[in-house]
């Protein structure tokens, strides 16, 4: 089916009153080495609802400027712009979120995230255009082939969120002998869950605040044990764990009570990463960390190179991110798609377009 290429287009634009508004773009053409794609799937992150929806938070990195929203784009290329060395019209592609300088020492390692170039660091949907439109103009270097065993809803979930738990889990290393605590088990905890059974864990323990984000965790098979958030979690994560506690801990919830159980729920040696951002962590280094041998690291979302692995790995592992995508929403929706990401009472929530919105 070919349609022609508007001159302008609506894309969903965040306010900062806890509303999604659909505002009328130019759609520019694509300049050098950059590329127009054509948006199929583009998901909500709890980073854009924590600094963006409800009022705009974020400084620096996370300052918003009015743009498209949307991090977690993907789609297929409609054009390129001169220049454009690898991809081409027809490609099928994931969006890397954060478009660097390139040459920056972070650039150079593929960690665009920690770009320390002011003028040329935009983060797609913060300080760029992003994928909350029919329509998004990328720079090609920020492109990752989407494999065509993976859905383009697939492709979006890797964008930020599947990307960044991968990240995580790499740092502290996850196999079949872990027993493995996650806190927070919203779509990033959730991911956490289902990598982290692909990597091998065969005990899963996840713990959240909402009953909704239990029941998604118990429902999809991916904890084997769900927790209502409590001041009993480390003696139940103990006793679940023959009172050693678990090898291996992920925050995803950026509450300070959960990530201080995890870190008091991780057995000796054990290793604990932070995903979750924003608030404050209190612990007590001696009887928490030390005396323990215990490791923490912090993890922010991950580079080109890894997330491009991550997609290949998708693949071999047979499992899709889409599974996690509780709803789907049309663009002309996407206020209520907003709405329901930021209540919680769902999974991954999604703005889809043409057969993804099927
Ligand atoms: N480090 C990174 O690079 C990176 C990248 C993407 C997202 N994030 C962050 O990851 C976090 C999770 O993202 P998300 O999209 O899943 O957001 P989300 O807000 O949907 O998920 C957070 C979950 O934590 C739960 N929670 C709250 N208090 C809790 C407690 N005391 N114990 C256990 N769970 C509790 C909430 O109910 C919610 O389900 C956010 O803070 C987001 O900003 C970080
Ligand atoms: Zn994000
Ligand atoms: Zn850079």
């Amino acid at each position: 089916m070919k349609t022609a290429i508007p001159d302008r287009i609506q894309g969903a634009i965040l306010p900062g009153d806890s509303t999604a508004e659909l505002k009328e773009f130019e759609l520019s053409k694509p300049s050098h080495g950059e590329v127009l794609i054509r948006v199929k799937a583009s998901t909500i992150c709890g980073s854009d609802i924590r600094c963006i929806y409800h009022e705009h938070l974020g400084k620096g990195p996370e300052g918003y400027q009015g743009v498209i929203a949307g991090h977690e784009p993907a789609g297929i290329i409609e054009s390129t712009g001169p220049g454009c060395r690898r991809f081409k019209k027809g490609d099928r592609v994931v969006v890397y979120h954060i478009s660097g300088c390139g040459v920056c020492n972070d650039c150079r390692r593929g960690y665009m995230i920690s770009c320390t170039n002011e003028t040329y660091r935009r983060a797609y949907g913060w300080q760029r255009d992003g994928g909350m439109a029919p329509y998004m103009i990328a720079e090609e270097k920020d492109l990752l082939a989407l494999p065509d065993e993976l859905s383009y809803l697939d492709g979006a979930q890797v964008a930020c969120g599947f990307g960044t738990v991968y990240e995580g889990l790499e740092k502290i290393g996850i196999c079949g002998n872990d027993a493995v605590l996650i806190t927070g088990l919203g779509p990033v905890g959730l991911a956490t869950a289902m990598l982290a059974k692909a990597l091998g864990a065969q005990k899963i323990i996840g713990t959240d605040a909402l009953e909704p984000r239990l029941k998604i965790a118990k429902d999809l098979g991916l904890c084997d044990h769900v927790l209502k958030a409590g001041p009993d979690n480390v003696s139940e994560i103990r006793a679940l764990t023959g009172g050693h506690g678990v090898e291996r801990a992920i925050d995803c919830s950026a509450h300070p009570a959960a990530r201080k159980t995890a870190i008091q729920a991780t057995r000796k040696w054990g290793r604990i990463v932070l995903i979750g951002e924003g608030n404050s962590l209190s612990f007590d280094p001696s009887p928490d960390m030390i005396h323990d041998q215990k490791t923490l690291f912090g993890s922010w979302v991950t580079s080109t190179w890894k997330m491009e692995e991550l997609l290949e790995r998708l693949v071999r592992w047979g499992i899709h991110p889409a599974d996690l995508v509780t709803h789907r929403f049309s663009l002309d929706r996407v206020s209520q798609a907003y709405e329901l990401m930021s209540s919680g009472n769902c999974g991954k929530v999604a703005v889809c377009f043409d057969e993804e919105l099927a």
